[in-house]
Formats: structure tokens, sequence, C-alpha cells
């Protein structure tokens, strides 16, 4: 009897390492694969179903505007019971840190179904950063009979909580499945990734820097400095910004007042994973918050300025193609002004390094999952 798998995600970030993991599972005659979406993201969560062609079989559209942790958890937690009672898995599969992923593992284990965390394992020691996600994994790696971690890294901390060495496993990150996916694609098909073509020809002769922001934890002083630096780093017309902007309305209210109507920084809805793909291979620099864009770029030998207090992703920074920066205006700028002036320092950070994966990280879980 083939087993049942309830795949459930709800991010945008999630559905990106999760499709390629849904695809093989679906594939594979051992398994009877079933994807509930919490739709916690709406416009960007639609963006990853339609380009990787996932149809969830179950989704709860309970995103509301401006959620807040508690009211979005508790949806969460009713709805993907329902969802779970209807469906009885023999395994509920969650990724990351995210409120649908915790609440996932948490309704599973009231239910007493077995869960496998893809993405386990990564901690930055403290709780309010990033947060809620650190205690989110931690949540989570308290219930899953099933830990993926992409690293020995992310290994190691799991053992280091006595978690059971038997139920963890190095698989490498999900999400370098998804970008080889996506590159093969746009190989294909280069008009997947092809919308950016005006604002390549418009900062052409430029140095193109990327910038991402979402955290919670970086919501007003953070962000403000964010736009501080992106504002006078702008200011060098040798520069020019792309800047895909978060559908939180409190990065939206911040970015859109503090560098609306700046000639060399193009603010833009958020992109299609073919279309940031296209963007970290035109970067020459990454400025973010993000975990994921943490993982992509160093893959693409993209130096990457990560604009938090701490990281749960260390393995960017021991390969040398990450660096921590925190989110003072100052050293955002001292930082990138150094990379884009000195030859040298940019060359040593501008080196293809993989420490996620190796693009078959979803085998590895189907196998795990199997057995
Ligand atoms: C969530 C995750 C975070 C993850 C991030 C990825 C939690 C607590 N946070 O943060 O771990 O890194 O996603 O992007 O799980 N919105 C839209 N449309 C969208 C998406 C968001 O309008 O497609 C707006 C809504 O007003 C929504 C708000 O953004 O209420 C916040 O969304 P939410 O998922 O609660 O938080 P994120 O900051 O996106
Ligand atoms: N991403 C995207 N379009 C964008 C910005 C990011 O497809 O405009 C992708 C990016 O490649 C990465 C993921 O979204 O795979 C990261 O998501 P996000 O930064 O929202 O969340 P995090 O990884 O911090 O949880």
């Amino acid at each position: 009897m083939s087993k049942r798998i309830l795949t459930i995600f709800g991010t945008r970030p999630e559905a990106i390492k999760l499709f390629p993991l849904v695809h093989a599972l679906e594939a594979d005659a051992r398994f009877d694969s079933r994807v509930c979406v919490s739709g916690q993201h709406r416009g960007m969560l639609d963006q990853v179903l339609e380009i990787s062609g996932v149809v969830p079989h179950h989704d709860l559209d309970l995103m509301q505007p401006d959620q807040s942790l508690d009211q979005l958890t508790a949806r969460l937690i009713t709805g993907l019971g329902a969802v779970m009672d209807a469906e009885k898995p023999d395994w509920v599969v969650v990724q990351g840190d995210t409120a649908t992923a915790m609440c996932g593992a948490l309704a599973a284990y009231y239910r007493k179904i077995r869960v496998c965390h893809v993405e386990a394992g990564l901690r930055s020691g403290n709780i309010y950063h990033p947060w809620p996600e650190e205690v989110n994994r931690k949540v989570i790696g308290s219930i899953a009979a099933l830990h993926c971690a992409p690293t020995e890294v992310s290994q190691a901390a799991l053992l280091k909580e006595n978690v059971d060495p038997a139920t963890v496993h190095v698989t490498g990150n999900t999400v370098i499945d998804a970008l080889h996916r996506i590159t093969a694609k746009i190989e294909a098909d280069p008009s997947l990734a092809s919308g950016l073509a005006e604002l390549e020809e418009r900062f052409k002769g430029k140095r193109i820097i990327g910038v991402t922001t979402h955290r919670r934890e970086n919501f007003g002083g953070g962000m403000e400095a964010i736009a501080d630096a992106v504002r006078r780093l702008a200011a060098r017309p040798d520069v020019a910004v792309i800047f895909p902007v978060h559908l939180n309305p409190n990065v939206r209210a911040v970015m859109d007042g503090a560098l609306g109507g700046i000639a060399n920084v193009a603010m833009i809805e958020p992109l299609d994973y073919p279309h940031f793909a296209r963007l970290l291979s035109l970067a020459d620099l990454m400025l973010t918050d993000s975990g994921g864009v943490q993982e992509e770029a160093p893959a693409l030998g993209k130096p990457v300025l990560v604009m938090r207090e701490t990281t749960e992703r260390p393995e960017g920074i021991d390969a040398g193609t990450a660096m921590l920066v925190g989110t003072d205006a100052d050293r955002i700028l001292a930082e990138a002004t150094r990379l884009l002036d000195d030859r040298a320092a940019y060359e040593a950070m501008a080196r293809a390094h993989n420490p996620f994966g190796d693009g078959h990280s979803a085998a590895r879980i189907c196998e795990l999952l199997a057995g």
C-alpha cells in the first residue's frame, strides 16, 4: 500500500523549497501525495504555484491583511487540523520555520501523525532574531520524527539538542533543487524571465544591486535604516538598485516613503521565481534579510550582505560569499561601498560555492519517507 503524504505549506519560500519534493512524491508510486496550502501568503504563493504547476488538494485561503501572529496561528491550527482529519495521512511534511510549518507540525502532533521536517536544525541561538522563526523551528524540531537537515552544521545543532541521531539525516537544501529546475526551465524558454528587459536597458552599464527585505524583527527602525542605506548607495552614479518589495504592508509603507521617485532605484512588485533568478544573475551584489536568498546567492557566486543581527545559515558566511552586516545604515553603506570599490575584496566574495546542496535533496527525502 502506498504511503499517504500530506505536504503543507503557505508562503513563497516554502512553496519554492517544496515544489521539487511534491513533484518527486507525485512521480513515485510508493506514495499517495496530497498537498494542502494554508494561503498564509496569497499573491506570492500563487506566483510559485503557477510556475511550478503544483495544484493543491486543499487551499485554506486564510491570509488577512497585516495579519497578527496570534490570529494567524489560531486560524492555521484549526484549518490544518481539519484537513488532517479528512486526509488521515501517514506523514505530514512541513518546511522551514513559518507559522504554517509550526502549526502544521503541532496539529499533526495532536493527532499523533508523524512529521517530516524539511530544512531542519537551523538555529541562530537567539529567539528574537529571527522572530518568531527561531522558536517555530524549535517547536517543529521537538515534534518531528524525521529531520532533514540541509548541512552538517544543522545536523550538529539537532544532535546538540539531544534529538535521536537515527532520525536526523543530511539531505542538502531543496532550494538548490528548485534553483536548478528553474534555471533549466529558463534555458529552455528564456521568455519566462524576460520581463526585466526594460530595466536592464535603463540601467545598462551600471552595477546592479538587488535588495529584498521583510523580517518582522526589522520592522520600524531596521527597515528605516535599510532604506537610508539604499538611498545613500543609490546616490552613486555607477549604481542601480532593483528592489522587488515584499507585499507586507509594514515593508511597503517604509520603502514607498523613503525610496519613491529616486532615479537609480527601481522598486518593483515581487518577482516570480524565474525573474528573481534572473535578478540574481544580473546583480553584482545582493543586500537582503531573506533566508532563501542567503542560500541562492552563494550557489551563484553573488556576494550577499545579510542585513540581520544573527543568521541561522552560517554556511554562506563560512564559505566567504555572505557577510553579516546588521541593520546599521552606516555599516551597510560602508560594506557595500568597499565591495564596489575594492576589486580584490569583491573577487574574494564572488566565488560560486554551494554549501547548501547538490540539487538532489528531494530524491533523498523521498527515500527517507519510503524507508
Ligand atoms: C512570512 C513568514 C516568514 C517568512 C516570510 C517569507 C511567519 C510568521 N512569517 O512572513 O517566516 O520568512 O513569510 O516571505 O510565518 N501579504 C500579502 N500578499 C502576500 C504575502 C503577504 O498581501 O502574498 C501581506 C499581508 O498583508 C499579510 C502580510 O503581508 O498579512 C504578512 O504576511 P505573513 O505571512 O504574516 O508574514 P511575512 O512577513 O510575509
Ligand atoms: N524570491 C522571489 N521573488 C522575489 C523575492 C524573492 O521569488 O521578488 C524568492 C527567492 O529566490 C527565495 C525566496 O523567494 O527563494 C525567499 O523568500 P523570502 O525572502 O520571502 O523568505 P525567507 O527565505 O526569508 O523565508
